[in-house]
């Protein structure tokens, strides 16, 4: 029997990105991610929320624009439509895409503000300290280091700048024991490396942190403080709760709050893991259930993407140059999540064309159109053999558990190893049962071995739908399978099969789900 299917809610959210330029490979790469995650967890029938957006307010936002002799605003309103436009370009499909400069976010940044002022946790001060703009962070003395030319450097080996001024602190040294706590708690915080980072760093004691700023106004105002912007980080991370109607505490965020999984990269996991939760311990708020901090995308050679070294990469030219669906697939396929990886044209062609086109595709393409030519497309019902149930279970394994168990857990590349495993065992029972010979020696024996390979082109489609929605959704429209049978827990319907052979479907010529790809003139290996 089996399990009752969970259909609780799911919020999954990814940082915010700073519109100060548009959308590079790395930005594109979270997006696709949480995207996978969110179907996934559709799939497996939850109620899930998904959230993404833009970050557009402080320093760094200011004097970008400054630099382009503009406005703040002007600068978010032309990058943000960027990051609207990556994410419909990759197929991602949010239910909120949020802008900070939004009047509900305002409303929601200055409510948790005040409930953190109202437990007593902010006090006006003077910051005496170091500030990198392009981390948006305040870094002790301790924690810098030395540039080539003697300059001091952030630990992200980012510029930092000497910052004198008042401003609100929130205290929160008074938070250590209960972050520690947080931090320990199993599953809080992925993967275990980030997780001992963050603990030494607590235990290393924490100093209060400076909450807002006077020498500039982009941001949100601080109540009752004019001359006063929030810190850019205290009203970024509030954009998880804004999204869910915050503060209003009905509808949305009671359903969904806390979060599921606030999915970020690895450079921003302080904010997510220390700062956030101890906003939300003042403002007595549930803290969120999981933090991911997955890994970064170098440029060919490993090396880190940078509008200097003209290495930066447009996602959505890379989607139109190898198809949306092939560069999904490669970025979760070829990156182990939570380690760092790196993307290379020939890469995304090498694995899409071994691993799409050559298998998965072309499994596909000749069962259906011996399907269609042998047997006129028509469905029988013939009896398998024990050869024909074992690779069935394999692939059942494969599709109902191997993929399924691997993502849940974030592990994408581990799932979608086990995937394209028993799609080669899918070809190997092909070459093996060789159903061309058998259309000669033993046609019952031929449609059988055709139907094992239908019913498994089932599963392995169904698996895969998150990772390629739109490829996938094509076979299973090519395989009659209704679309309110694609769900995960449709694996285990033994009665699909009698019901799509009793409507009469028929298989028809089938058309490639996906073409080889070509390397583009100029883009092979230096
Ligand atoms: N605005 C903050 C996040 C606020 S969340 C409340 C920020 N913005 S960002 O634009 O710099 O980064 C957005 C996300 O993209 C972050 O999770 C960051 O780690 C991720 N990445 C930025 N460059 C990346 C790569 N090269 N590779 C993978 N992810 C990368 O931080």
């Amino acid at each position: 029997m089996s399990e009752p299917q969970n259909t609780d809610p799911f919020y999954v959210t990814t940082a915010i990105s700073y519109p100060n330029g548009r959308p590079h490979i790395g930005h594109a790469y979270e997006a696709i991610a949480a995207d996978v995650i969110a179907r996934f967890q559709r799939l497996q029938g939850r109620d899930v929320r998904f959230q993404t957006g833009t970050d557009e307010h402080g320093l760094k936002m200011a004097r970008k624009a400054e630099e382009q002799g503009r406005t703040a605003r002007e600068l978010a309103d032309e990058m943000s439509r960027y990051f609207q436009d990556m994410c419909d370009a990759l197929n991602v499909k949010y239910d909120r895409f949020i802008r900070t400069v939004e009047d509900d976010h305002h409303r929601a940044s200055q409510a948790i503000w005040q409930a953190m002022e109202a437990k007593g946790d902010l006090y006006l001060d003077r910051y005496e300290g170091w500030y990198s703009v392009r981390d948006e962070a305040y870094y002790d003395e301790s924690e810098l280091k030395e540039g080539e030319g003697g300059e001091k450097l952030s630990p992200q080996s980012t510029p930092v700048e000497w910052t004198v001024e008042e401003s609100w602190f929130f205290r929160l040294s008074k938070y250590q024991d209960q972050l520690l706590d947080l931090l320990r708690t199993p599953g809080f915080l992925e993967p275990a490396s980030r997780r001992n980072e963050m603990i030494a760093f607590v235990e290393g004691g924490l100093r209060d942190l400076s909450v807002s700023r006077t020498s500039f106004d982009w941001g949100v105002k601080v109540p009752g403080s004019d001359n006063h912007v929030m810190y850019v980080w205290v009203d970024a991370l509030t954009n998880y709760l804004t999204g869910l109607g915050y503060p209003d505490k009905t509808g949305d965020y009671a359903k969904y709050w806390p979060a599921d999984l606030h999915l970020i990269g690895k450079d921003i996991v302080r904010f997510h893991t220390i700062y956030w939760p101890a906003f939300l311990m003042s403002a007595d708020l549930p803290t969120p259930k999981r933090v991911f901090g997955h890994g970064f995308l170098l440029a060919r050679g490993g090396e880190k993407m940078s509008k200097s070294a003209g290495n930066v990469v447009d996602p959505i030219e890379l989607a139109e140059t190898f198809g949306v669906e092939p560069l999904r697939y490669f970025l979760l396929r070829e990156v182990a999540f939570g380690q760092d990886g790196s993307y290379s044209p020939e890469a995304i062609v090498n694995r899409a064309n071994a691993e799409l086109a050559n298998s998965f595709g072309n499994l596909a393409q000749r069962t259906l159109s011996m399907i269609a030519k042998n047997m006129d497309g028509v469905l029988e019902n013939v009896a398998l053999t024990d050869v024909d149930e074992a690779l069935l279970s394999q692939v059942r394994a494969a599709a109902a558990d191997g993929l399924p168990n691997a993502f849940h857990d974030l592990a994408f590349s581990v799932g979608i190893e086990e995937w394209i495993k028993a799609v080669y065992a899918c070809n190997q029972y092909v070459d093996e049962q060789a159903p061309w010979t058998l259309r000669k020696t033993d046609p019952e024996r031929m449609k059988a071995v055709l139907l094992t390979l239908f019913m498994a082109l089932r599963d392995l489609g169904i698996a895969i739908q998150p990772v390629v929605p739109e490829r996938a959704a094509a076979l299973l429209d090519q395989l009659g399978i209704p679309a309110d049978e694609r769900a995960y827990a449709n694996l285990s319907d033994a009665q699909w099969y009698a019901r799509l052979v009793e409507s009469g479907f028929t298989v028809g010529k089938p058309t490639p789900i996906f073409p080889r790809l070509e390397l583009p003139e100029g883009e092979g290996a230096e």
